[in-house]
Protein backbone atom coordinates (compact mmCIF):
# COMPACT_ATOMS: atom_id res chain seq x y z
CA UNK A 1 0.00 0.00 0.00
CA UNK A 2 1.66 3.34 -0.85
CA UNK A 3 1.59 6.59 1.10
CA UNK A 4 0.36 9.89 0.28
CA UNK A 5 1.75 13.60 1.28
CA UNK A 6 -0.64 15.88 1.62
CA UNK A 7 0.09 19.79 3.11
CA UNK A 8 -3.15 20.59 5.55
CA UNK A 9 -4.52 23.13 7.13
CA UNK A 10 -4.34 22.11 10.89
CA UNK A 11 -4.93 25.59 13.01
CA UNK A 12 -5.71 29.19 12.01
CA UNK A 13 -2.77 31.46 11.91
CA UNK A 14 -1.88 34.37 9.79
CA UNK A 15 1.42 32.46 9.18
CA UNK A 16 1.64 29.65 6.77
CA UNK A 17 4.04 27.77 8.59
CA UNK A 18 1.95 28.04 11.86
CA UNK A 19 -1.38 27.12 10.13
CA UNK A 20 -0.10 24.00 8.38
CA UNK A 21 1.48 20.42 8.48
CA UNK A 22 2.26 17.86 6.48
CA UNK A 23 -0.03 14.79 6.66
CA UNK A 24 0.84 11.06 5.70
CA UNK A 25 -1.96 8.94 4.92
CA UNK A 26 -2.39 5.10 3.09
CA UNK A 27 -3.18 5.68 -0.94
CA UNK A 28 -7.31 5.66 -0.46
CA UNK A 29 -9.20 2.86 -2.56
CA UNK A 30 -11.52 3.89 -5.46
CA UNK A 31 -14.90 3.27 -6.11
CA UNK A 32 -16.03 2.04 -9.65
CA UNK A 33 -16.66 5.11 -11.16
CA UNK A 34 -13.50 6.99 -9.42
CA UNK A 35 -10.00 7.58 -10.73
CA UNK A 36 -6.76 7.82 -9.08
CA UNK A 37 -4.87 10.47 -10.18
CA UNK A 38 -0.54 11.46 -9.49
CA UNK A 39 -0.74 15.17 -9.06
CA UNK A 40 1.98 16.49 -11.12
CA UNK A 41 1.95 20.25 -10.73
CA UNK A 42 -0.38 22.48 -8.71
CA UNK A 43 -0.97 26.21 -8.85
CA UNK A 44 -0.45 28.51 -6.12
CA UNK A 45 -3.26 30.86 -4.66
CA UNK A 46 -1.53 32.13 -1.96
CA UNK A 47 -3.54 35.48 -1.55
CA UNK A 48 -6.80 33.21 -0.99
CA UNK A 49 -5.14 30.23 1.13
CA UNK A 50 -4.17 32.83 2.91
CA UNK A 51 -7.95 33.92 4.00
CA UNK A 52 -8.73 29.98 4.43
CA UNK A 53 -6.04 29.40 6.91
CA UNK A 54 -7.08 32.57 8.80
CA UNK A 55 -10.53 30.76 8.59
CA UNK A 56 -11.88 33.69 7.37
CA UNK A 57 -13.43 32.77 3.88
CA UNK A 58 -16.91 33.07 3.97
CA UNK A 59 -18.15 30.07 2.36
CA UNK A 60 -15.80 27.67 3.23
CA UNK A 61 -16.02 25.35 6.88
CA UNK A 62 -12.78 24.61 7.52
CA UNK A 63 -12.26 22.01 9.69
CA UNK A 64 -8.79 20.55 10.42
CA UNK A 65 -7.05 18.84 9.20
CA UNK A 66 -8.03 20.49 6.38
CA UNK A 67 -6.49 19.42 2.42
CA UNK A 68 -6.30 22.88 0.67
CA UNK A 69 -4.98 24.33 -2.94
CA UNK A 70 -7.31 24.02 -5.81
CA UNK A 71 -6.50 23.61 -8.85
CA UNK A 72 -3.72 20.33 -10.05
CA UNK A 73 -2.44 18.61 -13.67
CA UNK A 74 -1.63 15.51 -13.39
CA UNK A 75 -1.67 11.46 -14.93
CA UNK A 76 -4.32 8.83 -14.15
CA UNK A 77 -2.85 6.12 -12.86
CA UNK A 78 -6.08 4.05 -11.87
CA UNK A 79 -9.23 3.36 -13.25
CA UNK A 80 -12.57 2.10 -11.81
CA UNK A 81 -14.35 -1.16 -13.40
CA UNK A 82 -17.11 1.55 -14.86
CA UNK A 83 -14.69 4.20 -15.98
CA UNK A 84 -15.09 4.37 -19.54
CA UNK A 85 -14.02 7.65 -20.63
CA UNK A 86 -10.65 7.73 -19.20
CA UNK A 87 -7.66 5.03 -19.36
CA UNK A 88 -4.39 4.60 -17.07
CA UNK A 89 -2.05 7.15 -18.46
CA UNK A 90 -4.17 10.14 -19.41
CA UNK A 91 -3.29 13.05 -18.64
CA UNK A 92 -6.38 15.18 -16.89
CA UNK A 93 -6.80 18.71 -15.25
CA UNK A 94 -9.07 19.25 -11.68
CA UNK A 95 -10.11 22.49 -10.05
CA UNK A 96 -11.81 21.45 -6.90
CA UNK A 97 -10.89 23.86 -3.36
CA UNK A 98 -9.48 22.02 -1.06
CA UNK A 99 -8.29 18.75 -3.02
CA UNK A 100 -4.72 19.93 -4.71
CA UNK A 101 -1.98 19.93 -2.29
CA UNK A 102 -2.04 16.40 -2.37
CA UNK A 103 1.01 13.90 -4.11
CA UNK A 104 -2.57 11.78 -5.22
CA UNK A 105 -5.72 12.19 -5.27
CA UNK A 106 -8.80 10.41 -6.26
CA UNK A 107 -11.95 11.85 -8.04
CA UNK A 108 -15.20 11.12 -9.80
CA UNK A 109 -14.54 10.09 -13.36
CA UNK A 110 -16.46 13.43 -14.46
CA UNK A 111 -14.52 15.69 -11.94
CA UNK A 112 -11.39 15.27 -14.65
CA UNK A 113 -10.75 17.44 -17.54
CA UNK A 114 -8.98 15.41 -20.25
CA UNK A 115 -5.98 17.67 -21.33
CA UNK A 116 -3.23 16.73 -24.12
CA UNK A 117 0.09 16.84 -21.52
CA UNK A 118 0.31 17.60 -17.70
CA UNK A 119 2.20 20.65 -17.77
CA UNK A 120 2.21 23.90 -15.83
CA UNK A 121 0.65 25.90 -18.79
CA UNK A 122 -2.73 24.10 -19.05
CA UNK A 123 -2.80 24.45 -14.92
CA UNK A 124 -2.45 28.16 -15.47
CA UNK A 125 -5.00 28.31 -18.16
CA UNK A 126 -7.53 26.30 -15.71
CA UNK A 127 -8.80 27.77 -13.81
CA UNK A 128 -6.56 31.11 -13.90
CA UNK A 129 -7.21 32.05 -17.52
CA UNK A 130 -10.60 30.92 -16.84
CA UNK A 131 -11.07 33.54 -14.24
CA UNK A 132 -9.43 36.26 -16.64
CA UNK A 133 -11.47 35.47 -19.70
CA UNK A 134 -14.68 35.44 -17.46
CA UNK A 135 -14.43 38.38 -15.18
CA UNK A 136 -13.67 40.50 -18.16
CA UNK A 137 -16.51 39.06 -20.37
CA UNK A 138 -19.30 39.36 -17.71
CA UNK A 139 -18.45 41.38 -15.36
CA UNK A 140 -15.67 44.44 -17.25
CA UNK A 141 -18.03 43.52 -20.29
CA UNK A 142 -15.27 44.67 -21.98
CA UNK A 143 -16.05 46.00 -25.47
CA UNK A 144 -13.90 46.63 -28.56
CA UNK A 145 -11.25 49.67 -28.63
CA UNK A 146 -12.28 50.58 -25.26
CA UNK A 147 -9.28 51.61 -22.65
CA UNK A 148 -9.08 49.53 -20.14
CA UNK A 149 -6.50 49.37 -17.21
CA UNK A 150 -4.91 46.44 -15.17
CA UNK A 151 -3.41 46.02 -11.90
CA UNK A 152 -0.82 42.86 -10.61
CA UNK A 153 -0.51 42.71 -15.02
CA UNK A 154 2.95 40.61 -14.96
CA UNK A 155 0.88 37.90 -12.60
CA UNK A 156 -0.98 34.70 -12.97
CA UNK A 157 -4.30 36.49 -13.50
CA UNK A 158 -3.45 39.76 -15.05
CA UNK A 159 -0.98 38.44 -17.87
CA UNK A 160 -4.04 36.42 -19.46
CA UNK A 161 -6.20 39.63 -18.90
CA UNK A 162 -4.02 41.68 -20.88
CA UNK A 163 -3.63 39.76 -23.57
CA UNK A 164 -7.82 38.98 -24.37
CA UNK A 165 -8.02 42.74 -24.10
CA UNK A 166 -5.72 43.30 -26.93
CA UNK A 167 -7.62 40.45 -28.77
CA UNK A 168 -10.37 42.84 -28.51
CA UNK A 169 -8.43 45.38 -29.99
CA UNK A 170 -8.39 47.60 -26.76
CA UNK A 171 -5.89 50.04 -25.45
CA UNK A 172 -4.12 48.53 -22.69
CA UNK A 173 -2.79 50.01 -20.15
CA UNK A 174 -0.54 47.52 -17.62
CA UNK A 175 0.60 48.09 -13.96
CA UNK A 176 3.32 45.88 -12.37
CA UNK A 177 5.94 46.26 -9.96
CA UNK A 178 9.42 45.18 -10.70
CA UNK A 179 11.93 45.62 -14.02
CA UNK A 180 11.41 41.78 -14.57
CA UNK A 181 7.45 42.04 -14.54
CA UNK A 182 8.13 45.05 -17.26
CA UNK A 183 9.93 42.53 -19.47
CA UNK A 184 7.26 40.56 -19.04
CA UNK A 185 4.71 42.05 -19.68
CA UNK A 186 6.72 43.42 -23.02
CA UNK A 187 7.35 40.15 -24.03
CA UNK A 188 3.48 39.86 -24.68
CA UNK A 189 3.14 42.40 -27.38
CA UNK A 190 0.05 43.52 -26.03
CA UNK A 191 0.42 46.50 -23.98
CA UNK A 192 -0.06 50.03 -25.21
CA UNK A 193 1.81 51.32 -21.68
CA UNK A 194 3.39 49.90 -19.17
CA UNK A 195 3.32 51.87 -15.46
CA UNK A 196 6.00 50.60 -13.28
CA UNK A 197 4.48 51.68 -9.67
CA UNK A 198 7.89 51.40 -8.10
CA UNK A 199 9.18 54.03 -10.40
CA UNK A 200 5.86 56.40 -11.63
CA UNK A 201 3.26 57.97 -9.46
CA UNK A 202 0.17 55.87 -9.83
CA UNK A 203 -2.29 58.35 -9.32
CA UNK A 204 0.27 60.56 -11.27
CA UNK A 205 0.26 58.82 -14.76
CA UNK A 206 -3.29 57.83 -14.60
CA UNK A 207 -4.61 61.64 -13.88
CA UNK A 208 -2.37 63.14 -16.18
CA UNK A 209 -2.63 60.44 -19.30
CA UNK A 210 -6.10 58.76 -18.25
CA UNK A 211 -7.91 61.25 -16.80
CA UNK A 212 -12.14 60.21 -17.66
CA UNK A 213 -10.61 57.92 -19.79
CA UNK A 214 -10.92 54.37 -18.33
CA UNK A 215 -13.82 52.31 -19.47
CA UNK A 216 -12.70 49.10 -17.59
CA UNK A 217 -10.54 48.94 -14.61
CA UNK A 218 -9.69 45.33 -13.49
CA UNK A 219 -7.91 45.57 -10.06
CA UNK A 220 -6.39 42.90 -8.32
CA UNK A 221 -4.29 44.85 -5.60
CA UNK A 222 -6.99 47.13 -4.03
CA UNK A 223 -6.56 50.50 -1.53
CA UNK A 224 -4.45 52.74 -3.48
CA UNK A 225 -4.59 51.25 -6.93
CA UNK A 226 -8.33 50.84 -6.44
CA UNK A 227 -8.58 54.65 -5.58
CA UNK A 228 -6.44 55.93 -9.09
CA UNK A 229 -8.90 53.74 -10.97
CA UNK A 230 -12.14 55.01 -9.27
CA UNK A 231 -10.82 58.66 -10.05
CA UNK A 232 -10.24 58.02 -13.32
CA UNK A 233 -13.08 55.72 -14.38
CA UNK A 234 -14.61 57.27 -17.63
CA UNK A 235 -18.42 57.99 -18.37
CA UNK A 236 -19.84 54.32 -17.88
CA UNK A 237 -16.81 53.03 -16.62
CA UNK A 238 -16.66 49.51 -14.59
CA UNK A 239 -14.42 49.22 -11.52
CA UNK A 240 -13.68 45.29 -11.31
CA UNK A 241 -12.72 44.28 -8.18
CA UNK A 242 -10.87 41.08 -8.70
CA UNK A 243 -8.50 40.91 -5.82
CA UNK A 244 -7.09 42.51 -2.63
CA UNK A 245 -3.87 41.84 -2.34
CA UNK A 246 -2.79 44.72 0.00
CA UNK A 247 -5.58 44.39 2.06
CA UNK A 248 -5.08 40.39 2.78
CA UNK A 249 -1.58 41.01 2.97
CA UNK A 250 -2.04 43.61 5.63
CA UNK A 251 -4.81 40.84 7.67
CA UNK A 252 -7.61 43.50 7.80
CA UNK A 253 -9.33 46.10 5.85
CA UNK A 254 -8.28 49.49 6.02
CA UNK A 255 -10.31 52.19 7.69
CA UNK A 256 -10.80 55.11 5.71
CA UNK A 257 -12.80 58.39 6.80
CA UNK A 258 -13.81 59.62 3.06
CA UNK A 259 -16.88 59.85 1.48
CA UNK A 260 -19.41 57.07 -0.12
CA UNK A 261 -17.96 55.52 -3.03
CA UNK A 262 -20.83 56.74 -5.44
CA UNK A 263 -19.50 60.39 -4.69
CA UNK A 264 -17.11 59.68 -7.51
CA UNK A 265 -18.81 57.58 -9.92
CA UNK A 266 -22.77 58.84 -9.86
CA UNK A 267 -22.33 61.42 -12.24
CA UNK A 268 -20.44 59.63 -14.45
CA UNK A 269 -23.16 56.74 -14.51
CA UNK A 270 -19.97 54.65 -13.66
CA UNK A 271 -19.63 51.16 -11.28
CA UNK A 272 -17.90 49.04 -8.71
CA UNK A 273 -18.35 45.50 -9.49
CA UNK A 274 -16.72 42.55 -7.70
CA UNK A 275 -15.92 39.03 -9.69
CA UNK A 276 -16.15 35.74 -7.97
CA UNK A 277 -14.96 33.19 -10.06
CA UNK A 278 -16.98 30.14 -8.88
CA UNK A 279 -20.27 31.87 -9.34
CA UNK A 280 -19.83 31.36 -12.71
CA UNK A 281 -19.13 27.40 -12.96
CA UNK A 282 -21.66 27.00 -16.23
CA UNK A 283 -19.41 29.17 -18.20
CA UNK A 284 -16.51 27.16 -16.86
CA UNK A 285 -16.33 24.62 -19.86
CA UNK A 286 -17.21 27.31 -22.62
CA UNK A 287 -14.26 29.31 -21.22
CA UNK A 288 -11.57 27.20 -20.99
CA UNK A 289 -12.45 25.10 -24.25
CA UNK A 290 -11.67 28.69 -25.90
CA UNK A 291 -8.69 29.51 -24.48
CA UNK A 292 -7.26 25.67 -24.38
CA UNK A 293 -7.49 26.47 -28.07
CA UNK A 294 -5.89 29.79 -28.35
CA UNK A 295 -3.26 28.54 -26.41
CA UNK A 296 -2.37 25.48 -28.98
CA UNK A 297 -2.93 27.98 -31.77
CA UNK A 298 -0.23 30.05 -30.13
CA UNK A 299 -2.74 33.35 -29.95
CA UNK A 300 -2.34 33.11 -26.27
CA UNK A 301 1.37 33.06 -24.24
CA UNK A 302 0.75 31.27 -20.65
CA UNK A 303 3.72 32.62 -18.72
CA UNK A 304 4.89 30.30 -16.14
CA UNK A 305 7.01 32.16 -13.02
CA UNK A 306 10.42 30.25 -13.59
CA UNK A 307 11.47 29.80 -9.99
CA UNK A 308 10.88 26.10 -9.21
CA UNK A 309 9.49 24.42 -6.21
CA UNK A 310 9.71 20.98 -5.84
CA UNK A 311 7.44 18.88 -3.37
CA UNK A 312 4.77 18.91 -1.14
CA UNK A 313 7.20 20.55 1.22
CA UNK A 314 7.95 23.65 -1.03
CA UNK A 315 4.01 24.89 -1.54
CA UNK A 316 4.94 27.27 1.85
CA UNK A 317 7.42 28.59 0.20
CA UNK A 318 6.13 28.79 -3.01
CA UNK A 319 3.29 30.60 -1.50
CA UNK A 320 5.79 33.10 0.82
CA UNK A 321 7.28 33.90 -2.81
CA UNK A 322 3.98 35.23 -4.38
CA UNK A 323 3.10 36.64 -1.29
CA UNK A 324 6.11 38.67 -1.13
CA UNK A 325 5.33 39.75 -4.91
CA UNK A 326 8.25 38.66 -6.14
CA UNK A 327 6.41 36.55 -8.73
CA UNK A 328 5.87 36.62 -12.63
CA UNK A 329 3.42 34.54 -14.33
CA UNK A 330 1.97 31.90 -12.49
CA UNK A 331 3.51 30.25 -9.16
CA UNK A 332 3.20 26.26 -9.90
CA UNK A 333 4.57 23.62 -7.38
CA UNK A 334 6.13 20.30 -8.96
CA UNK A 335 5.71 17.33 -7.25
N1 LIG B 1 -12.00 36.84 -7.75
C1 LIG B 1 -11.63 35.67 -8.25
O1 LIG B 1 -12.41 34.79 -8.56
C2 LIG B 1 -10.16 35.45 -8.44
C3 LIG B 1 -9.68 34.37 -9.19
C4 LIG B 1 -8.30 34.24 -9.36
C5 LIG B 1 -7.44 35.14 -8.75
N2 LIG B 1 -7.98 36.16 -8.00
C6 LIG B 1 -7.12 37.17 -7.36
O2 LIG B 1 -6.34 37.74 -8.39
C7 LIG B 1 -5.11 38.17 -7.85
C8 LIG B 1 -3.99 37.62 -8.65
O3 LIG B 1 -3.77 36.27 -8.32
P1 LIG B 1 -2.47 35.52 -8.80
O4 LIG B 1 -2.49 34.20 -8.11
O5 LIG B 1 -2.43 35.56 -10.27
O6 LIG B 1 -1.32 36.36 -8.12
P2 LIG B 1 -0.26 37.28 -8.81
O7 LIG B 1 -0.95 38.38 -9.53
O8 LIG B 1 0.63 36.41 -9.61
O9 LIG B 1 0.58 37.83 -7.57
C9 LIG B 1 0.18 38.87 -6.81
C10 LIG B 1 0.71 40.21 -7.33
O10 LIG B 1 -0.08 41.24 -6.77
C11 LIG B 1 0.70 42.40 -6.65
N3 LIG B 1 0.60 42.95 -5.29
C12 LIG B 1 0.38 44.25 -5.02
N4 LIG B 1 0.32 44.45 -3.72
C13 LIG B 1 0.54 43.26 -3.12
C14 LIG B 1 0.62 42.86 -1.77
N5 LIG B 1 0.43 43.69 -0.75
N6 LIG B 1 0.88 41.55 -1.52
C15 LIG B 1 1.04 40.66 -2.53
N7 LIG B 1 0.96 41.00 -3.82
C16 LIG B 1 0.72 42.29 -4.12
C17 LIG B 1 2.15 42.04 -6.99
O11 LIG B 1 2.35 42.45 -8.33
P3 LIG B 1 3.05 43.88 -8.67
O12 LIG B 1 4.43 43.82 -8.10
O13 LIG B 1 3.04 43.89 -10.15
O14 LIG B 1 2.19 44.94 -8.06
C18 LIG B 1 2.12 40.52 -6.91
O15 LIG B 1 3.13 39.94 -7.70
C19 LIG B 1 -5.10 37.75 -6.39
O16 LIG B 1 -5.48 38.86 -5.61
C20 LIG B 1 -6.14 36.65 -6.34
O17 LIG B 1 -6.68 36.49 -5.07
C21 LIG B 1 -9.30 36.32 -7.85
Amino acid sequence: MGTNKQLVISSFSDDIRAATSILTTELPKISENQILVKNKYVGINALYDRELYRGKVPYINVKFPYVFGVEAVGEIIETGSLVNNFAIGDAISTVKVGTAYKEFQVLDADEAIAIPEATPEYLTINPTGVSAYLGLKNVAELKPKETIVVSAAAGGLGHIVVQLAKQKDCHVVAICGTKEKETLLQSLNCCDRIINHRKENIHTVLSTEYASKIDAAFDSVGRHMFDAFLKNLAPLGRLVVSGLATEINEGSFEKINAPRVYESIYWKGASVRCFMNHLYKDQHPEARNILFKQYQKRELQVKVDPKKFQGIEAIVEASEYLLAGKSCGKVVVEL
